[in-house]
């Protein structure tokens, strides 16, 4: 936008204490992804754009993850949490490099939209030196109240520090501030931490910028929105909504859902035409589903890409790697992972297929399991097209089973099996006539009571 470039500074050096968790608090995830990986995903991003985020110290795995959704990324660390403007303050560095806008958010708000990053970088432009997102809170105690005067915004008063009147307040700070990049550190850097917490609270920021005679300004937007993660029950609360808007969003793409709300969906699922989604199936990341295809219920999808007019469970569950071409069918109690299953095979009950190609229209009957693993190793199965593997098979991999080949119900297969064989590995069939009739009348016999 506008050319002006950008820098984003994302305060992640919480410890989460109110979790009750060994992960820190910005790890947590909702809908499959970090909390924080939302935050970098709705970021500024593309050309004249940078990012930063700012950790707590010993959070090596917060900068990793990090680095993971954004390569790009600059992460510092806080080593002492004496408050929000002295977490952004570690970001000096980056700060100095003079980006045009200077956007503070916090890597505990997932649910922010890169629509409200855009709106809170617009008023910069019209001249203003400062903006700061605010919502009307349902609740707003804890959260800093906007001290608004003729529609300017004049200062922000966390709670320890309000008046009574001013705690009545509910128009709040919802933590996002956007700077003009030229005045950002002249501003942050006279902010004194001489208050009840004796912390560095950005948010005398706005008070700042008016007492030096430039323009602070309010961006509105919803409370769902700006949701800020603290505890486990606003995690599963931050799910919720995000669940709604996904669910909402695949609705209007055309999915069909009878019952939305027992469908969990990944920011990442992309839609063909005409997918259903029956009840009761959790979608995780990675998941693409082509068109006319039917996700049955109670099934799990991760990383699995699902072809046109394909079928799926109910009960099924596709891990990483897992592909469906087009009326490719996977029934009930289905496991598949590193899977490809080409165009029309038949997967319809009881069956683990991992570490396999199957070729086009094969036929996998029920109860039969590619042993992929033997304690150390992971093995390739192979099995070709219009194949028929018989019930109850175990293919011990690796192997290969040709085009149109057969294999015996209940063989236990460990050599290769030429195109159009028949495969059997079993123990043979013996059957000895009368033997039953015989066997009971013995019985019978042993039973009498004994008489004299
Ligand atoms: C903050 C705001 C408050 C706002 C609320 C919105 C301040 C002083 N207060 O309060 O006005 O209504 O968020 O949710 O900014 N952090 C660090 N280092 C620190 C302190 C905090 O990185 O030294 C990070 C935290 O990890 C978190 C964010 O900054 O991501 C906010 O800190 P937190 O302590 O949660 O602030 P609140 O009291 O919620
Ligand atoms: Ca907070």
């Amino acid at each position: 936008m506008t050319g002006r470039s950008c820098l984003t500074i994302v305060l992640a050096a919480g410890e989460g204490t109110r979790m009750r968790s060994a992960l820190p608090k910005v790890l947590h995830p909702v809908a499959g992804q970090t909390l924080l990986a939302h935050v970098l995903a709705a970021a500024p991003a593309g050309p004249g754009t940078s990012l930063a985020v700012v950790v707590g110290p010993g959070h090596e795995a917060v900068a990793d993850e990090a680095k993971r959704v954004r390569p790009d990324v600059m992460t510092f660390v806080q080593r002492e949490r004496l408050g929000t403007a002295h977490a952004v303050l570690a970001a000096r560095e980056a700060i100095s490099a003079g980006a045009d806008d200077l956007v503070i958010a916090f890597g505990d708000t997932p649910l922010i939209s890169a629509d409200t990053f855009a709106r809170m970088r617009k008023p910069l432009r019209d001249g203003a030196s400062l903006a700061v997102l605010g919502f009307h809170a349902a609740d707003p105690t804890g959260y800093g109240r906007l001290i608004v005067d003729d529609g300017r915004l004049i200062a922000i008063r966390e709670q320890a520090e309000a008046s009574a009147e001013e705690r009545r307040i509910t128009l709040c700070n919802a933590g996002v501030m956007a700077f003009d990049g030229k005045a950002a550190l002249r501003i942050i850097e006279k902010i004194g931490n001489a208050n009840s917490k004796g912390e560095y609270y950005l948010t005398d920021a706005v008070g700042i910028t008016r007492e030096t005679g430039l323009t602070a300004t309010v961006i509105e937007t919803g409370e769902d929105e700006v949701r800020g993660i603290n505890t486990k029950a606003q995690l599963a609360e931050a799910e919720q909504v995000m669940q709604a808007r996904l669910r909402k969003a695949a609705l209007d793409a055309g999915v069909t859902m009878i019952a939305p709300e027992t469908v969990f969906l990944a920011p990442d699922t992309s839609f063909g035409k005409d997918v259903t989604i029956e009840p009761y199936v959790v979608i995780g990341p990675g998941v693409t589903i082509a068109d006319g295809a039917v996700i049955h219920s109670f099934s799990h999808l991760v990383q699995a890409s699902i072809g046109r007019n394909a079928s799926v469970g109910p009960y099924a569950r596709l891990r990483p790697g897992t592909s469906l071409g087009e009326g490719a069918r996977i029934g009930n109690f289905v496991e598949a992972k590193a899977a490809v299953l080409e165009a029309g095979v038949k997967v319809n009950h009881l069956t683990y297929v991992g570490d396999a190609h199957i070729g086009a229209n094969a036929n996998i009957g029920a109860g039969t399991i590619t042993c992929n693993y033997d304690g150390f190793n992971k093995y390739r199965t192979e099995i070709g097209a219009g194949a028929f593997i018989g019930s109850n098979s175990s293919l011990v991999a690796p192997l290969k089973i040709g085009n149109g080949a057969y294999v015996g119900s209940g063989s236990v297969v460990t050599k290769n099996v030429p195109d159009d064989a028949l495969a059997v590995g079993r123990g043979l069939q013996t059957v000895r006539e009368n033997w039953a009739k015989r066997f009971r009348e013995m019985k019978a016999l042993a039973r009498k009571p004994k008489t004299g």
